[in-house]
């Protein structure tokens, strides 16, 4: 049986600050630097989302895309997109959101959603340069 990833891209924009409370601006500036603006700044955030499982021999998909799209939609785009992540998300309340904790949150929303036959793996773009990727699988 063949085992494929279909992967499917989404986007949003979001704001962010880096810095952590409990040290002083000093420190906050030296580690993260103008990531630290206590004003925000932004990102446009690509995603990729990755199913890998067993091709379905009925429908020769491995997942429905229109369900992953409808999935990303619902549970990131809608809850991210055009939001300041410190303040809007919760999921960011006590957690610097940096582009490594951004996939785990993604990965861990999207995760209980998904079948446990699929292998999942997000990657994320903060820049064009710049990206993880994370699946859970190495830990
Ligand atoms: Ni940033």
């Amino acid at each position: 049986m063949s085992r494929v990833t279909v992967s499917r891209k989404a986007h949003f924009n979001a704001a962010h600050r880096l810095y952590r409370k409990d040290w002083s601006d000093e420190k906050n500036d030296l580690v993260f630097g103008k990531c630290n603006n206590p004003s925000f700044h932004g990102h446009n955030y690509d995603l990729i989302v990755s199913v890998t499982g067993i091709i379905d021999q009925e429908t020769g998909f491995v997942i429905d895309m229109k369900v992953l799209k409808e999935l990303i939609k619902d549970k990131i785009e809608d809850a991210f997109d055009h939001k300041n992540l410190n303040l809007d998300v919760p999921e960011f309340k006590d957690l610097n959101p940096t582009v490594e904790n951004i996939a785990v949150v993604i990965y861990n929303k999207l995760r209980p959603m998904l079948d446990e036959k699929f292998d999942i793996e997000i990657t994320l773009y903060e820049t064009a340069r710049n990206y993880v990727t994370y699946s859970a699988n190495n830990l």
